[in-house]
């Protein structure tokens, strides 16, 4: 059993996360429940601060908060003089307010639609990654008409395939991701960017997948883009300025998992950045990374209850919790593997081959796929590790369930930062109109 985060410990017969006892995060706030590490969350920030932004000269490391997008956490951020990554005119409007700086907002996604576009450009979001023609076009219509400039970072496909399954894997050639290197595709859009008038070209952006454990992978992408940066001079004149080297950074979910240092990762992309421009004699780009899950992956712990346990014999044990694929997809979507424990017997032997189950209409609906645990029982508390990215922030409301609240524990304190949906909230959009 791992528990990857130094800020959680087992001891005194239960889990104590930020020393704040789980049960009693149970006893105060219900189960289903997200609890979100804020030691942890500032440890990784700090990281990011100390080991990239304050090491090197003119880079900036941006929080990918697709991970896990809430006023906190972008309040949390913005303390650490980052940056982040928005895919969505809502994740910004929750950026902006938490009061953090537009300025610092780099606009991704492959189809950004004219009312997001328009929406970032009158909120003052000015770094945008482009992804396609279509929105070359839009971008240079929303700048006109605010009469601002756009800073354009293109997204270019490495072609590399990298990343802990098919769905998360962006940089390979069948990507619905960037503009293709292929034919000079990618040249093209620079082109049309420098002819316009309100965007300015910076530079390029490559994200090769999520979940990376091969070093290699980030290796191959920026050797492959300091040759796009030269084909860019030689073919179009023009200087890539800004490297955005992406996220991806993989994170322990179990003991097999070997995450990369996030140190060897950023120094092999400046070495390789570094050496490809000494070569022409240039001075070295501005450098961005965007992780997402390092930040808040391994922060998060899931408390579910255990309802009802099924032995099928010579089978499995089924263990159901409140929960489910409703706030947790990534089992379902991605056959993704997590440890956890069952908290009220933290110190009994783990001799049981447990599935565990959610509540969810669907066979698909499984929490975690096997697990070593204690025989469990109705009213076991079960968490669940590793649930801090990509948990809250993909959660649905399937089978009419309402969303688990997210509590912050920090230094022997706990605080609810998103309250529990209530049934009410659940048709707080259904509306009931005649026909007309
Ligand atoms: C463009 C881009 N950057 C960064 C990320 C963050 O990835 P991760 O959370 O794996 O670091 C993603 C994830 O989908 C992404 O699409």
């Amino acid at each position: 059993m791992v528990l990857q985060t130094q800020f959680a410990q087992i001891r005194d017969r239960s889990l104590y996360i930020d020393d704040v006892d789980a049960m009693d995060l149970v006893k105060k706030y219900g189960t289903p429940l997200y609890v979100m590490s804020e030691g942890h969350i500032r440890h990784q920030l700090n990281e990011l601060k100390t080991k990239f932004l304050d090491k090197y000269d003119h880079v900036l490391p941006l929080f990918a908060s697709k991970s896990f997008s809430c006023l906190e956490i972008y309040r949390i951020t913005s303390e650490f003089g980052i940056g982040i990554d928005c895919v969505s005119a809502g994740e910004i409007s929750i950026a902006l307010k938490a009061g953090f700086d537009p300025h610092k907002i780099y606009f991704h996604g492959n189809n950004k639609l004219p009312s997001e576009i328009d929406y970032a450009i009158a909120h003052d979001v000015d770094h945008f990654v482009i992804d396609n023609f279509y929105e070359i076009e839009l971008v240079e219509k929303y700048a006109k008409k605010y009469d601002k400039t756009i800073y354009a970072t293109v997204r270019v496909v490495p072609e590399i395939k990298a990343g802990g399954h098919g769905y998360i894997q962006t940089g390979h050639k069948d990507t619905k991701f960037g503009f293709s290197a292929r034919n000079g595709i990618y040249l093209k859009a620079i082109q049309q960017i420098v002819d316009s008038a309100h965007i300015e070209f910076e530079g390029i952006h490559c994200h090769i997948g999520s979940q990376v454990f091969d070093l290699y992978a980030y290796i191959s992408a920026m050797h492959r883009f300091v040759r796009f940066a030269y084909e860019i001079y030689d073919q179009l004149g023009v200087m890539v300025k800004v490297i955005n080297a992406g996220g991806g950074y993989g994170i322990a979910y179990t003991k097999k998992d070997e995450p990369l240092e996030f140190e060897t990762i950023t120094s092999e992309i400046m070495n390789i950045i570094k050496d490809g421009y000494d070569k022409r004699g240039w001075d070295m780009p501005m450098v961005l990374v965007e992780p997402g899950r390092y930040v808040v992956g391994n922060a998060g712990i899931t408390l579910y209850t255990v309802g009802s346990v099924k032995d099928i014999p010579d089978v499995r044990t089924y263990m159901s919790v409140d929960g489910g694929m409703t706030d947790n997809i990534r089992t379902a979507l991605y056959d993704a593997q997590y440890d956890g424990i069952i908290v009220n017997k933290a110190y009994e032997r783990r001799d049981t081959k447990v599935t565990v189950a959610g509540k969810i209409c669907e066979s698909a609906d499984i929490v975690v796929k096997e697990i070593m645990l204690p025989y469990p029982e109705p009213g076991d508390i079960f968490a669940q590790f590793s649930t801090g990215a990509y948990h809250y922030s993909m959660s649905s409301n399937y089978n009419q369930l309402p969303k688990p609240a997210v509590v912050f524990t920090y230094q022997g304190k706990s605080k609810l930062v998103i309250r529990r949906q209530t049934f009410d909230d659940l048709i707080a959009f259904d509306v009931q109109e005649d026909y007309q």
